[in-house]
């Protein structure tokens, strides 16, 4: 349900982003934003709410448990694939955008951001009961933090540089809420230690 409601979140970016330019702008325009830059920039954008609430689900069921926490909880695994879907989308948008764009060339921060699509193929393929059980529980849970961790860490990165270069009250939003949620796991995280220990 989670799964399904992302691809039509995915469809529904994509649909707005391709009705809003006005149409004497090019569909592969840059400046001003074209349908397909437009799409890239807002795919990215939906991807990132679904990693935050998967990154963040745990969290927050500690600080408030209640019906919505447990569900986001139940939930985190289609979160999760949520994620990877939207961002695929983003794959798509940035290919068709970035195979129209007149004089760009492959350098190597592709490599870098790619790196960050096989974290995400890594993370989606091993979301299933037999990935757990062929890895065994701590290293599965081993490899989808650190996953999870590096892809927020890549939002941090593109939204931090996006605030400086151009600065939007939603940056800095998703900025504050990027520190927010890795500050409280980690407070929780030392709580969940202390108590473990006395
Ligand atoms: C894990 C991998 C990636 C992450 C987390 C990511 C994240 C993002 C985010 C957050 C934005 C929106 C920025 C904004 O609002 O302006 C964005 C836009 C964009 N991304 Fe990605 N991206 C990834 C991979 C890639 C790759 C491999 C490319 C290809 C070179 C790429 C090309 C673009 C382009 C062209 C934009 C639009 C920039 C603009 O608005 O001017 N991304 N990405």
């Amino acid at each position: 349900m989670v799964w399904i409601g992302s691809v039509l979140l995915s469809a529904m970016v994509m649909l707005v982003t391709y009705l809003v330019p006005p149409a004497e702008i090019a569909v592969t325009s840059d400046s001003p934003p074209g349908f397909l830059l437009l799409w890239t920039r807002y795919s990215a954008h939906l991807a990132f709410v679904f990693l935050l609430l998967a990154f963040s689900a745990s969290t927050l069921k500690v600080v408030v448990n209640n019906a919505q926490t447990r569900g986001l909880v139940r939930y985190r695994r289609q979160l999760g694939l949520g994620f990877a879907t939207a961002h695929t989308f983003h794959l798509v948008a940035l290919i068709l955008f970035l195979s129209n764009l007149e004089g760009y060339s492959v350098d190597a921060s592709i490599a870098v951001a790619g790196f960050g699509y096989v974290v995400t193929a890594l993370l989606a393929l091993t979301s299933n009961d037999y990935s757990v059980r062929r890895l065994g529980p701590a290293k599965w849970k081993q490899l989808h933090t650190a996953g999870v961790s590096i892809l927020m860490l890549y939002f941090f990165v593109a939204f931090s540089g996006r605030l400086l270069t151009n600065f939007a009250p939603i940056y800095a939003v998703y900025v504050a809420l990027i520190a927010t949620a890795v500050v409280a796991k980690l407070r929780v995280k030392r709580r969940t230690m202390t108590a473990a220990t006395d």
